[in-house]
């Protein structure tokens, strides 16, 4: 049975997509049947993963959220597919005002497909709403992801009062497990280094070494839709991502990739 992993912050921008889809591609590499699921009403995990046009798809996210019937599967690289988002995601609050068990909704659509997957990758948009409480709701394992400053920092501990809850809720998802802590972005500085300590402190084992840094072509391959281990296979990120992948990878699965 695969699992599903989902990567969160209430903080934009801290890295979460990037680490998602680096992970992602990176297990897909080692062997690994991997599902992408954006649900991120910006699909920036879409552009990146998707080979089509925003305009191909023939169904997206918020489509099987409103009819399950429309649940389509893309198929996007070698073991790799994704179920895209749309910027219509962004009603589903009032899409869903009158549905019953909304927070459900994800764990329904993933359910019978878990099998098919070794990883299931949710990619979170930077809110604790209605969206985040199905991915948490969801998942078996929980990813933070944050940069080493102060706003990412308290991002973070919302996700994690929020992980609190679901896990404690017995009707929720008390077999939620945080996996992961992974610091992105990283410059060397006084300030950067302090929050790395203080969030390594807090966090205990699921915090990942090793941090990542910051690096011009992360941010290029992102913003030409490319992967980073074609775009700069032997770059210093790309290498750290790898090694994170094996550590989580390991975590998650129970066994070593
Ligand atoms: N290690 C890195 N070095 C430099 N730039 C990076 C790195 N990781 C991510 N970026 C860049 O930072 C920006 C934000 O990253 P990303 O989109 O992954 O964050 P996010 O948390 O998913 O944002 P949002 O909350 O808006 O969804 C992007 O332009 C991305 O290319
Ligand atoms: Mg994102």
């Amino acid at each position: 049975m695969g699992k599903i992993v989902c990567f969160a912050n209430n903080k934009g921008g801290v890295g979460k997509t990037t680490t998602a889809v680096a992970l992602g591609y990176a297990w897909a590499r080692m062997g690994k049947k991997v599902l992408f699921v954006d649900l991120d009403s910006q699909a920036n995990l879409t552009a990146m993963v998707s080979p089509l046009a925003p305009d191909e798809h023939e169904a997206s996210i918020r489509d099987a959220f409103l009819d399950k019937n429309q649940f389509k599967i893309e198929h996007a690289a070698d073991h790799v597919d994704l179920v895209p988002s749309e910027l219509s995601l962004s009603n589903f609050d009032r899409d869903t005002a009158s549905v019953t068990g909304r927070e459900y909704l994800l764990l329904d659509l993933l359910k019978p497909v878990k099998s098919k997957y070794d990883f299931i990758i949710i990619d979170c948009p930077p809110a604790l709403g209605l969206i985040t409480y199905n991915a948490l709701i969801a998942s078996d394992n929980l990813v933070m992801v944050a940069t080493p400053d102060g706003l990412a920092y308290q991002g973070m501990v919302m996700v994690a009062n929020l992980y609190a809850d679901v896990k404690s809720n017995p009707r929720l998802n008390p077999d939620l497990v945080l996996s992961g802590v992974i610091i992105s972005k990283y410059e060397r500085n006084k300030l950067s280094d302090m929050y790395v300590e203080k969030i390594k402190s807090e966090m205990g084992d699921a915090f990942i070494e090793p941090v990542l840094t910051k690096a011009t072509k992360i941010a290029q391959a992102g913003s030409f839709n490319q992967n980073i281990y074609d775009y700069d296979p032997s770059g210093k990120v790309t290498k750290q991502y790898l090694e994170i992948a094996k550590t989580l990878g390991k975590r998650v699965s129970g066994r070593k990739l």
